[in-house]
């Protein structure tokens, strides 16, 4: 495999989107348009990834960041664009970054964010084949948008790019255009840019410029012709998302059927693309799943219910209303309807959380249930639990959080709170409305407020 480095432009605002929020930021389904072209590139394995932030930089910063893990954050750096003074000086602001760096530049726009990693491939495959100093992509359009227009000579030979701004109303009628992915030799391109000036309607340092530069420097330039123009689409304003966020539901949702999955009513259901779903699943209409979640085969997630970053074992439910962030469901599960799971919650296999629980923090182990009406925050929850209705963990002190622990086999009666810090032996119980303020010994039955002993159990 060939040295590449990638180079993503992402100092715009967008003025188009009409929004204070940097391009970039904006999501297609929950995640930011720079985190989509970000994680596309680092399957390419590229040596480093640049990124030119500039409008709200360090929030642009953080979503890059979030989009990859750790191992792939080392690669990632960043340059600041103080003015956006065009796509060219752009790419001149990352050059004293990028010195050190050897092979080809992959640049792209953070605001295409549909590209297909085999599409890039090609893209890179062809610059290395014919040792050109530039390839770059074309596409054809019938109806074309505001697009640089790729101008050959009448043998076809690639001459240069016209923004549309800068075309005759003749030059505009031409229908191929430049999509903006770039494969570049790193010095030739360094020489290209001290050519560029900013000599056109919007005063700025285009890049669509150095191919020509390079042409008139006697380099070997190739303007590739891409069948697929979809994948290539940029985002310019907000209608442009809400179709995209749409193709690429579709698209998910027609991988997730074909894979097994079935999918009541594929045009009212939201799926990102990170999501895995297993064989027989069934997902019923109005359902969101979200972030990087994974869900086992044979489970069922009913309406309204909105997933985000969770992972789900084989054959579990998620019956209707339930929202579960960052949190995971073993086996056999059942949640809801409307339950709230959030933060680090685990349910071991067959535990079962039913209607209006919300639980933080916590685990939950074997058969263990709480099925009603209940709080539970930084409890550690053994097996074979049963929790009453309306029983709270009061976790806060006002300053801090504390532990709860509920050993197994234990019955919390109903509307018990725990203050915690406070733990529960193996076997207890405590009667119904006790306030339990200190441990209860295993095997003993307390009642009251606040709970005292009133008896031994049998073990
Ligand atoms: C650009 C291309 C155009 C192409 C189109 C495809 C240029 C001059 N034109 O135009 O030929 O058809 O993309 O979508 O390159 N950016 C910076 N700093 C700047 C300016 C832009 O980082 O100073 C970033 C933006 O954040 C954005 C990307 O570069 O992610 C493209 O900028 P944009 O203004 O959207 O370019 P277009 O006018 O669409
Ligand atoms: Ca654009």
């Amino acid at each position: 495999m060939p040295t590449i480095n990638v180079l993503i432009l992402a100092a715009g605002l967008g003025t188009r989107m009409k929004s204070d929020q940097a391009k970039v930021l904006h999501k297609l389904g929950s995640r930011p348009l720079i985190d989509h072209i970000l994680r596309t590139a680092l399957k390419l394995h590229p040596e480093k990834i640049f990124v030119v932030v500039g409008h709200q930089a360090e929030k642009v910063e953080e979503a890059a960041r979030a989009a990859v893990d750790a191992a792939a954050a080392e690669k990632l750096s960043f340059v600041l664009q103080k003015e956006q003074r065009g796509t060219g000086h752009a790419v001149i602001c990352a050059a004293e970054a990028m010195k050190q760096s050897r092979g080809s530049l992959l640049i792209l726009y953070g605001d295409t964010p549909l590209v297909r990693l085999e599409t890039l491939r090609k893209l890179i495959a062809e610059h290395e084949r014919g040792k050109h100093a530039a390839t770059f992509l074309t596409i054809r359009l019938s109806d074309p948008p505001a697009y640089g227009r790729i101008i050959r000579d009448p043998q076809g030979n690639f001459l240069k790019i016209i923004e549309e701004r800068d075309c005759t109303s003749e030059q505009r009628r031409i229908n191929e255009l430049n999509p903006g992915f770039y494969c570049f030799d790193i010095p030739a391109l360094f020489s290209a840019l001290k050519k560029l000036e900013p000599a056109n309607a919007q005063k700025e340092y285009y890049l669509t410029d150095v191919p020509e530069h390079m042409l008139a420097e006697g380099h070997s330039v190739m303007a590739l012709y891409h069948e697929n123009a979809e994948e290539l689409d940029g985002i310019n304003t907000r209608a442009e998302l809400a179709e995209m966020w749409k193709r690429l539901r579709h698209e998910t949702i027609d991988r997730l059927m074909e894979s097994g999955v079935t999918i009541v009513d594929p045009d009212s259901t939201y799926i990102d693309d990170t999501v895995t779903i297993g064989r027989d699943t069934i997902i019923h209409p109005q359902v969101i799943l979200e972030g990087d979640s994974r869900i086992g085969s044979n489970c069922q997630i009913n309406s309204w219910s909105h997933l985000t970053n969770v992972e789900i074992g084989d054959e579990c439910q998620v019956l209707n209303s339930c929202v579960m962030v960052n949190s995971k469901l073993t086996a056999r599960n059942s949640i809801g309807p409307f339950a709230h799971l959030r933060m680090q919650t685990e349910l071991a296999e067959e535990a079962v959380v039913g209607n209006f629980v919300e639980v933080k923090k916590s685990k939950l182990g074997r058969k263990t249930k709480s099925m009603h009406l209940t709080y539970l925050g930084d409890a550690t929850i053994g097996d074979r639990v049963n929790i009453g209705a309306a029983t709270v963990t009061c976790n806060y002190d006002g300053k801090q959080k504390h532990q709860t622990i509920i050993e197994d086999d234990v019955k919390i009666g109903s509307d018990t709170m725990l203050v915690a810090p406070v733990r529960v032996g193996r076997g207890a119980v405590s009667g119904a409305g006790s306030v339990i303020i200190e441990d209860v010994p295993p095997d003993t039955l307390v009642a009251g407020v606040p709970a005292k002993v009133k008896k031994k159990l049998k073990e």
